[in-house]
Parts: C-alpha cells; structure tokens; sequence
C-alpha cells in the first residue's frame, strides 16, 4: 500500500546551492523568481568579463542585493571565479569579504568559461589557500579534450582530475556540482565527508531523450548535458536515499530564448521560477517527499558550514501552469516546463 498523497508539504526554507542569475537587465528580470523560493543561493561567477576578485564579488553581491523586491529576504552567497592567476592573497579577501566558495571551470567547458582553468597545476597555491580558509571548490566537472565523447566527459573528470586533485588536497572541500551520471553519484557516495554533490531538477527528471522528442528541443540543453536513464535514476537514487552528501542545486541558468533557439544554442535550463515544485515533483514519484526537505534545506547548509534556515515554505498541491515565456531585460526567456501543468505550487 503506497501512503496517501498529502496535499500539502511544509518545510524550512530551502537555498539553492548553485545559481546564474547574470548581471544587468536580465539579473532584474530572473533575481525574484529565486527571491520567492529560497532564502539563500550561491551565485556562480561566471559573468562576462567572470568575477575574479573579492571586490568584484562585493559589488556584485551589492547590485544582486538591490535586485530583491521589497518584502522577500534573499541572502546571495559570493563565489570567485578561480583562474590559473589566482593569487593566494585573494583567498584570503575573498573569506574576509564573506566569499563561500571558488568555483572550478575548466576552460571552455561550459558558458563563459574563457578565463577558466587551462591546467590544474598553475591553481596549486590558491587551492592551498582555499584549503587552509576553510572555502569550498565548487567544481564544474567535465574534460574539455574534443576527443572525449561529450556524454563521457564527467567520467573521465573523475577519474583524470579530481581523483589526482583530491589526492594532493584531502582536506580541499570539493562541491561536485550539477551531477549527471551514476559514476558520479557513486564517486561522492564514497568519498569522505570533505566532498558533497549538488543535483539539479532537470537531471532528476530527464534522460538525454529529452532533447530530440519529436525534434531538437534546445530547452533541455544544458552542461553537462542530460545523460542515459540508468544515470537519472541513479540520481534520483542518491537524492532520494537520506544522505547528506547531496543537495539541492538548481543550476537555474537563464538565456534568452533567442539565443537557445539559434543555430549554436546557449546551454543551460531556466528552473528558477518553479524549482522547489520541480523538486517536489521527483521526490513524490520516488515515493519520497518526506527525504526532501534534508536534501532541500538541511544537507547544503551543514555541507558549507552555515546555519540552516529558521522560517518555512509550503508547497500545496494545486494545478497551475508555468508561463511560456517571460521578460528577461530586452529579451524573452523561456522557463523549463513552461505552458505546462505542475501538481505542485510553492505557496
Ligand atoms: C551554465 C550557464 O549558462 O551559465 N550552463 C549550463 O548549461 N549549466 C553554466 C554551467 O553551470 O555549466
Ligand atoms: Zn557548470
Ligand atoms: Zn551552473
């Protein structure tokens, strides 16, 4: 006998543990929509040119801060940018200025990642620091080689980078971000207590079908990209088991729909506006709803160090539908699932 389906769920606020909200118009435009639903958000720095200093992230955090519309709180949490230049002595201000994290991209493997990593080796120092400051390495964990298959790509990470990396820094905490694969679920299920793994919906609620049904549908591109079923239901395995090594992380990456429905399509999923009901979506077909608020609000912020929050969200169970498109400063932008019914509603 399966238990009734409740028709509502109440839980501590969640944060989203890996976010894009850009810059500019467009941050104006995406800011509320994650304001609604967490509480907190580390903010990925990937903007154009990246942020690579404290004070970057400082006034970053300031302009993200002024986008909150009156009467939500809405905490950003500032992650730098790592390059192979990154000084030590920016780790260090980076902490001092309330910094959580240095995020890892290899170079080219994902948008925005120019200034990225070229070789791990020229980042030693800083990981050192990082290491010593207690931050997090928040990792995108792809190769870039063009001769790595592009489903095989977080494989081959694991096992040609962050096995070495995490050899040479034991005590580096490592946030595997946006998680794909079982190999990578599996990975951070044995590791030890310094790594942890954000998985985002639409990992958890799709296999790489997704994206050619019935033709290409640039909407569920992202990196890295959906993955086989057995790699879903892995996911949703690891997210759904009660352990505390995975969180929530959106990956709520917006474009404009114009340039995701163009000849070489921006890669990323625009989640924000209905992410905890995407979640809750998951967690209820696994038979799990009552696993979700520790990976929602618990397991993230006990993995970074931070309090975890005090007041609460409900989601009722209400048919409603997600907007087709949306303004996204001069542009439009297309959310995941829009035009269809959700069960769930974030109240
Ligand atoms: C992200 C973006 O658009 O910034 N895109 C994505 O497909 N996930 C970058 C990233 O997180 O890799
Ligand atoms: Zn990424
Ligand atoms: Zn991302």
């Amino acid at each position: 006998m399966t238990a009734a389906t409740p028709s509502s769920i109440t839980l501590t606020r969640p944060d989203d543990w890996h976010l894009h909200v850009r810059d500019g118009a467009a941050m104006a435009a995406v800011v509320p929509d994650t304001a609604r639903q967490f509480a907190r958000a580390i903010v990925m720095p990937n903007l154009r040119p990246p942020v690579l200093t404290a004070d970057q992230a400082s006034g970053y955090r300031d302009r993200i801060r002024a986008a909150v519309p009156s009467g939500l709180s809405f905490e950003p949490l500032m992650v730098l940018y790592l390059t192979d230049n990154t000084p030590a002595e920016e780790v260090v201000r980076a902490k001092a200025m309330g910094a959580v994290a240095f995020k890892l991209y290899p170079a080219g493997a994902t948008t925005n990642s120019d200034a990225g990593v070229t070789d791990l080796r020229k980042t030693y120092k800083a990981l050192e620091a990082i290491q010593r400051e207690g931050l997090v390495l928040c990792v995108h964990g792809e190769v870039t080689d063009g001769d790595v298959d592009v489903f095989d790509r977080e494989k081959a990470f694991i096992d040609d980078k962050l096995i070495p990396l995490r050899r040479d820094f034991p005590e580096l905490k490592v946030a595997f971000e946006h998680i794909t694969t079982k190999e990578a679920a599996q990975y951070v299920n044995e590791a030890d207590r310094f790594v942890g793994a954000t998985i985002t919906p639409q990992h958890l609620l799709y296999n790489r079908n997704a994206i050619f049904m019935g033709g290409v549908r640039p909407h569920y591109y992202c990196l890295p990209i959906l993955k086989r079923e057995e790699h879903r239901l892995a996911l949703v395995q690891a997210a759904t088991s009660g352990s505390a090594k995975f969180f929530l992380g959106t990956d709520s990456a917006p474009h404009a729909s114009h340039l995701k429905e163009h000849a070489s399509g921006c890669a990323g999923c625009y989640t924000a506006p209905c992410a905890l009901e995407l979640y809750a979506e998951v967690f209820e077909a696994a038979g799990a709803l009552d696993k979700l608020e520790a990976f929602a609000s618990f397991n993230g912020p006990d993995y970074y160090g931070l309090p975890r929050n005090t007041d609460q969200v409900t989601l009722v169970r209400e048919d409603w539908v997600v907007p087709e498109s949306l303004p996204f400063g001069e542009a439009q932008i297309k959310p995941l699932r829009g035009g269809e019914t959700l069960h769930w509603r974030l109240r």
